[in-house]
């Protein structure tokens, strides 16, 4: 492993052809002011939300009070010394906006490279840089992704990684942004000892309280540097209004926290606020978006947590009562795969496969989903022949409902009953969509687990509807916290219990490098060894090719696994 300390500054640079990228009637160059200064720009720049032609670039001023707004300047140029300007202007940041500001700039190349930067009074912002989409041949596209990041949990050494290279075209962020937790809440204990506590203490339920959190998180220096370097196409998941979040509450929303209609539309606000994203239909929750990379690929974001998915399922509240495999299988039937319960309403569904459809029809040989929870199935396997007594009591102290966890392990139930396994019958639905638009080659990449997952996507007949990548956590903690040196044992015994999961590692922090050319992707799976210190060492900790198989897509070429791994992976196991 290589060993980074932390970036300083953003070392930009770029073998793109420039000269192809300005914009023809370039305006009035940008007048730089005078010295740097970061304090009125204390929360670092960003972009994202790309078009061919346009792109959002985001900032905030901080130190203003006047109620008629500050004037930010904005410029954009083909060069990173902003000589080469190709557009510039001016907003007004304002106190109702949280002091933010946005920019949607058009009338941008296809496929360029642009930096961008803004200035208040004389005070310039750091730089940033931005890649608009691609319109014609198109050889790769590569992406970091990434999810899980929880400021209490450690320093965000993953972002200095991804900001330290400078060929991704954008960082996907699957979600948990940030977390809601107060000080010491889930995933936090190790805030104390490295000197990161959540802003506000407590729990967010307000405007005010999502809008400090989200400075918060903006202010962490490895953060600034990968949205400066890299555009950000970002969803959110759970924890950016509340845990487990559906549409009608959070299994984190509880009594004497007001309505959820409140604290939604304040974490919504507080969001398009401070990410650089559009929203242009005017329903907040209308999260769900496409975007076209040449001839060689379309990713589709998606919404699963707010417009339309059902109450999760609480499968303790059924476990507790059963006593043997045919108590499971009734639940199965008659709860888990109860008609009508939605991940995804009706029109987003249209849209992912009317994205697809064009892509398909077009030519493009990859589409590519941007997902917030574990798609592919993933069952329990069976701890009970291998835990003992003596393990529980040992692990009880830690955790205390690891005696369930293992009872209820032999059901081979959903791990995740809040991802996609605890709404199957939307899952076949939404199957049954691609399927019947010949859509059963895509890639899914997938947050929210804190692990590594490569899988198999079947659905319930054993049609094959693509594959799927999970990306482990930045900062919040993995299964090791839990089980500790036995981690890879549980994971192989999921493996073997999983047909369709061919990799699992549940051991790490990281994010996946996810490089798409025409006739294969490759994926690494990027593990940092600490996130308790801001030097820290970086590497694989495996390594997939994806190729197209005739209608589908396959696994091949796994690096950097064990025998017994291997063995899984290959489906010997
Ligand atoms: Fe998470």
């Amino acid at each position: 492993m290589i060993k980074f300390s932390r970036r300083k500054l953003l070392a930009a640079s770029t073998a793109l052809p420039l000269a192809a990228c300005g914009r023809v009637d370039a305006p009035q160059q940008f007048n730089s002011g005078q010295s740097e200064e970061t304090s009125t720009f204390a929360h670092g720049v960003a972009s994202g939300d790309m078009t061919a032609n346009s792109a959002i670039i985001w900032t905030r001023v901080s130190g203003k009070t006047a109620e008629a707004g500050a004037v930010v300047q904005w410029e954009i140029s083909t060069n990173e010394d902003f000589d080469a300007p190709a557009a510039s202007g001016a907003a007004i940041a304002y106190s109702e906006n949280d002091w933010t500001v946005k920019v949607d700039v058009k009338d941008l190349k296809p496929g360029c490279l642009y930096y961008y930067r803004f200035k208040s009074d004389e005070t310039l912002s750091q730089a940033g840089r931005l890649k608009t989409l691609p319109e014609t041949a198109t050889n790769t596209v590569r992406f970091a992704v990434v999810s899980c990041t929880n400021w209490e949990a450690g320093f965000f050494n993953v972002y200095d990684h991804i900001a330290r290279d400078d060929s991704f075209d954008a960082v996907l962020h699957l979600g948990d942004y940030f977390y809601e937790y107060g000080h010491g809440g889930w995933g936090g204990s190790a805030g104390k000892a490295i000197g990161r506590a959540h802003e506000p203490a407590t729990e967010l339920l307000s405007l005010a309280d999502y809008r400090t959190r989200h400075a918060q998180y903006r202010t962490d220096p490895n953060l600034q540097a990968m949205t400066a370097a890299h555009a950000l196409l970002p969803i959110w998941d759970d924890h950016e209004t509340a845990n487990d979040s559906w549409t009608g509450g959070a299994q984190n929303h509880n009594e004497g926290e007001g309505s959820w209609a409140d604290r939604k539309a304040a974490a919504l606000r507080a969001y398009y606020e401070w990410m650089p994203v559009r929203n242009t239909t005017g329903n907040l929750e209308d999260m769900y978006k496409s975007y076209s990379f040449g001839d060689l690929l379309t990713l589709v974001t998606v919404e699963t947590r707010l417009s339309a998915r059902a109450e999760p399922i609480n499968i303790d509240n059924y476990t507790k009562d059963m006593n043997g495999p045919e108590d499971a299988e009734k639940f199965r039937t008659d709860v888990l795969y109860a008609p009508d319960r939605l991940m995804m309403d009706a029109a987003q569904t249209n849209f992912i496969v009317d994205e697809f459809s064009k892509s398909k029809a077009a030519g493009q040989p990859w589409r590519l989903m941007g997902n917030q929870v574990v798609l592919g199935r993933l069952q329990t396997a069976d701890l009970t022949p291998h835990v003992k007594e003596e393990n529980i009591l040992a692990m009880e102290k830690d955790w205390p409902a690891v005696r369930d966890f293992v009872k209820n392990s032999a059901y081979g139930l959903p791990i995740y009953p809040d991802s996609w396994d605890g709404y199957p019958w939307a899952r076949e639905q939404f199957y049954g969509r691609l399927k019947a638009a010949g859509l059963t080659d895509i890639v899914v990449v997938t947050g929210d687990a804190h692990e590594f997952w490569v899988n198999d996507l079947t659905d319930d007949g054993g049609t094959k509807i693509g594959v799927e990548l999970g990306t482990t956590s930045v900062t919040s903690p993995t299964l090791y916290s839990y089980f500790g040196d036995d981690t890879p044992d549980y994971s192989m015994l999921v493996t073997q219990s999983n047909p369709d999961v061919r990799y699992y590692n549940a051991m790490h922090n990281g994010y996946i490098d996810l490089t798409f050319t025409r006739n294969k992707a490759n994926a690494k799976l990027v593990k940092v060894d600490t996130v308790l210190e801001r030097a820290y060492g970086a590497g694989a900790a495996a390594e997939f090719t994806i190729r197209p198989s005739g209608d589908s897509v396959k696994f091949t070429s796994p690096k950097g696994l064990t025998m017994l791994q291997r063995a899984l992976f290959s489906g010997l196991g």
